[in-house]
């Protein structure tokens, strides 16, 4: 339903999707995820021919995003990060224009409306003024003009930012719920989006594809390796955290070491080991070894999240306990 053939673009210097190539089959949910920055967005921009791409092709329900726009956007809903809503319109009015612009006509209109309101649980608002709508509410209307024209794939662009936790669940639920007629691509650079309604994930990095896999597989290529959280002190004075990070390195059977933070002369790392090795025998000698206080030594818990910064961080990458 969506095919991607090493696609590019460049804004000037920067590279923002580099050589990207995927495939989405009908009725999927995809995650595409990435930290802030990867090219979620900008590729989402070309699958729905807002953006030309600077190389490679994407069709989408067969047609291409070049060459046919026209029969591209007709098969598409789109929900951009900022949805254009026009804050002083009524919802009903407002899905009325959009239908329009998208060609439904005008004897199906109402019908159509009726429906995106019903499958989007915004009815008890139709006559409410778009600015006067809570967040979760303006995104479900969002979401009811992305499928006005029952488009075979929808393209959401992080559908769940910005809202409280509530409306995401709501917010969640109605994705699922839409999946069964549309295939759906949708963005994110939170974990817990995907793991809760994605089948098959895409993660990107910095324009580049990282990997494609089942979210089972996923969790799974994780399993295998320990991963520990170290805390240690300086016994005189405070740690150099990056020499300490070198030290940590150089023991056996540790694949990668991440600095987590520093704080009043301490310093956390994650020391994850090769596949199949046990470390926490060989971590606890080089600490004493090193004459470092040591604060706390415990396995890390593993989420999708660790495995996701994992597979985006670059090798030996430290990290600074960042927003991600
Ligand atoms: N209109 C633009 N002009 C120049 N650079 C842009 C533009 N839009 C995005 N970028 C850059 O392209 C890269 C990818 O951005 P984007 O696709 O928005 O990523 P994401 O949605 O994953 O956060 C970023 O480095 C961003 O700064
Ligand atoms: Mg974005």
């Amino acid at each position: 339903m969506i095919k991607v053939e090493g696609l590019s673009k460049r804004y000037g210097r920067t590279l923002a999707v580099d050589n990207i190539s995927f495939e989405v089959q009908k009725g999927q949910i995809v995650g595409f995820l990435g930290p802030n920055g990867a090219g979620k967005t900008t590729t989402m921009r070309i699958l729905t021919c807002f953006l030309p791409p600077t190389a490679g092709a994407a069709q989408v329900a067969g047609y291409d995003v070049v060459n046919q726009p026209l029969e591209v956007k007709k098969r598409v809903g789109y929900l951009p990060e900022n949805p254009p809503l026009y804050t002083e319109l009524d919802v009903e009015s407002y899905l009325a224009f959009v239908g329009k612009l998208k060609g439904i006509r005008r004897a199906d209109l109402k019908a159509r409306i009726d429906l995106a309101c019903e499958r989007c649980a915004i009815e008890e608002a139709r006559k409410t003024i778009i600015g006067k709508l809570s967040k979760g509410y303006r995104q479900r209307v969002g979401l009811a003009q992305a499928i006005i024209h029952n488009p075979d794939v929808l393209v959401l662009d992080e559908p769940t930012s910005g809202l409280d936790p509530k409306q995401i669940i709501e917010t969640r639920t109605l994705i699922k719920k839409l999946a069964g007629d549309h295939t759906i691509i949708l963005s994110t650079h939170i974990l817990p989006a995907v793991e809760q309604v994605c089948e098959r994930v895409i993660v990107i990095n910095k324009g580049k594809l990282v990997t494609i896999d089942s979210l089972e597989n996923l969790m799974q290529r994780m399993r295998g390796a320990e991963v520990l959280l170290l805390t240690v002190e300086g016994r005189d004075g405070p740690l150099d955290a990056a020499q300490a990070q070198r030290r940590l390195e150089q023991v056996a059977g540790v694949a990668r070491v991440a600095l987590q933070e520093t704080a009043n002369g301490r310093a956390a790392f994650e020391i994850q080991s090769s596949p199949g090795r046990s470390i926490h025998t060989e971590v606890a000698r080089a600490v004493l070894e090193a004459g470092w206080l040591l604060r706390e030594l415990r396995p890390a818990a593993r989420n999708l999240e660790e495995v996701f910064l994992e597979l985006t961080a670059e090798q030996k990458e430290t990290r600074s306990g960042g927003d991600q």
